[in-house]
């Protein structure tokens, strides 16, 4: 009797917070930006020829593929913008979350390498394109691994783990304290981006920055930032907390 009444309470807050959610999307839509300052870099290196033979790569590995399936990577303009915050704020450490085919991992090395300075830690749990039906984007082309396309000569500061983000974040952190900045491109669901970005805020030092792609899929990013009483802020398309 008593597990019947659980399975009904878990079933009524599981539609409550489906319902919950949707309406938030609602309301999200056309202008998502408006509650966000865009965030100034104070250089904005030269670096788009660079990200952009990154993305051609890319492309070129998924020409062969059925047209449906896509890299779902950072974007060129994104990824120049990551560039040039690492550069200027030279991390001792950067994790990020969502690797895929490599694109972000690339930039936020070579920033590190430009610096002389830092470490990336990197989370996926990756998908070939074909293994999952229905899954077209962010996907492996067949033979690859994740951050294939990352340069041989960056990888000496690098740290990629493969699994569920659920249970490899606890581990990094455990294993290295606190980080200077932390990147979300995992999984775009609101439990997801809110247990990253609560496990990250808690481990970010104090100027520290929190930043993620694709925050207008839910509210997760805006409920976290009314949370912590902090400011919204944009670069480019990624949404960006300074702790
Ligand atoms: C959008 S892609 C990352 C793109 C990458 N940041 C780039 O710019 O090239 C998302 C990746 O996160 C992985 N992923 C999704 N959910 C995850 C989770 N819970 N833990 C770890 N990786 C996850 C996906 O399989 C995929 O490889």
């Amino acid at each position: 009797m008593i597990s019947l009444i659980n399975i009904v309470l878990s079933l009524a807050v599981y539609i409550k917070n489906i319902f919950k959610h949707e309406g938030k999307l609602d309301s999200m839509n056309g202008n998502y930006w408006d509650d966000f300052e865009d965030y100034e870099l104070a250089e904005i290196y030269d670096i788009k020829g660079y990200v952009e033979g990154l993305a051609d790569k890319v492309d070129k590995a998924f020409s062969d593929l059925n047209e449906d399936y896509h890299p779902a990577y950072l974007g060129v303009d994104n990824a120049a913008r990551l560039y040039s915050l690492i550069r200027e704020n030279k991390p001792s450490t950067v994790i990020e979350t969502g690797v895929c085919n490599g694109m972000s991992s690339t930039m936020i090395l070579k920033a590190l390498e430009d610096n002389k300075k830092g470490k990336l830690y990197s989370v996926d749990l990756p998908v070939v394109a074909g293994s999952i039906e229905g899954r077209t984007g962010a996907v492996l082309p067949p033979g690859k691994s994740s951050g294939w396309v990352v340069p041989e000569e960056y990888k000496h500061r690098w740290d990629l783990l493969l699994g569920n983000t659920y249970y490899v974040l606890p581990k990094i952190f455990q294993e290295i304290g606190e980080t200077d900045i932390f990147i979300h491109d995992s999984g775009h669901s609101y439990e997801t981006m809110m247990f990253e970005f609560g496990i990250a805020w808690y481990h970010l030092n104090e100027t520290g920055f929190l930043i993620a792609d694709n925050t207008d899929k839910n509210d997760a990013f805006r409920d976290f930032a009314r949370a912590k009483k902090r400011k919204l802020y944009r670069m480019n398309y990624l949404a960006l907390l300074a702790k």
